[in-house]
């Protein structure tokens, strides 16, 4: 192996390493899909509405899966639910509980298309902050 090579390759092995090491140091999450917000865009872009950003995590520890992936019957794929806004405003998907009562409703577009346009249908691991634009960001509540 020519000693060029090896040296590159020798560096990308002591990167990931480092790479590691610091996670397992600062204790740094995994990306993991579960902790992931989900951005859904099959059809946002198109229309000219921003992407759609689900924070799955914050649904997840208020309802049970089962609210969602049966009793509702959203497919457990990222974009694998055929959704548009008829069916939310007739109480399928998320309008079974963004109808008024259970969660706010309908008319608050930007709170569910907050996402940067062009974003691709994906789960994403970070939080809502990093993906929604900055035009989407509410003014503080005052208490
Ligand atoms: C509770 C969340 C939520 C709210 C609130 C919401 N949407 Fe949506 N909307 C979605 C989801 C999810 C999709 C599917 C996204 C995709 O696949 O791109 C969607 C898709 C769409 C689409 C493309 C499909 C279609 O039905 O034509 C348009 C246009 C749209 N929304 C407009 C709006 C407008 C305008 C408002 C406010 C009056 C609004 N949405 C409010 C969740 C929401
Ligand atoms: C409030 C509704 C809701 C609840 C509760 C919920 N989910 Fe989901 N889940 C969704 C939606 C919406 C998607 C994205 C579907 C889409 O993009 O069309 C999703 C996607 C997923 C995916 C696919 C992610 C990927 O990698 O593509 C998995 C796996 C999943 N959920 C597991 C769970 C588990 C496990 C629970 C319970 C601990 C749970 N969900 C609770 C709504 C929910
Ligand atoms: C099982 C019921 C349920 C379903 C289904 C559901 N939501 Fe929600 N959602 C809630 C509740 C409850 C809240 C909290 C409302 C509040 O704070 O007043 C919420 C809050 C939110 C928030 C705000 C999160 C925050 O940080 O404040 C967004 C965005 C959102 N939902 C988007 C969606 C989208 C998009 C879908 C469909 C893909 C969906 N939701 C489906 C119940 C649901």
């Amino acid at each position: 192996m020519p000693s060029l090579i090896r040296c590159a390759l020798l560096r990308r092995i002591l990167l990931l390493g480092s790479l590691v090491l610091a996670a397992a140091i600062t204790g740094a999450p995994p990306a993991v899909a579960e902790f992931g917000d989900v951005v859904i865009n099959n059809y946002s872009d198109a229309a000219a509405m921003r992407p759609v950003v689900f924070p799955h995590w914050f649904h997840r520890i208020r309802f049970r899966c089962k609210a969602c992936h049966a009793d509702l019957g959203f497919k457990f794929k990222a974009g694998g639910n055929d959704i548009n806004m008829l069916k939310i405003i007739d109480g399928q998907y998320c309008g079974g509980c963004h109808n008024g009562a259970i969660a706010w409703s309908v008319e608050n577009c930007n709170l569910c298309h907050s996402g940067k346009p062009g974003t691709p249908t994906q789960v994403h691991e970070s939080t809502v902050q990093e993906l929604v634009a900055p035009a989407a960001k509410t003014p503080p509540v005052k208490k």
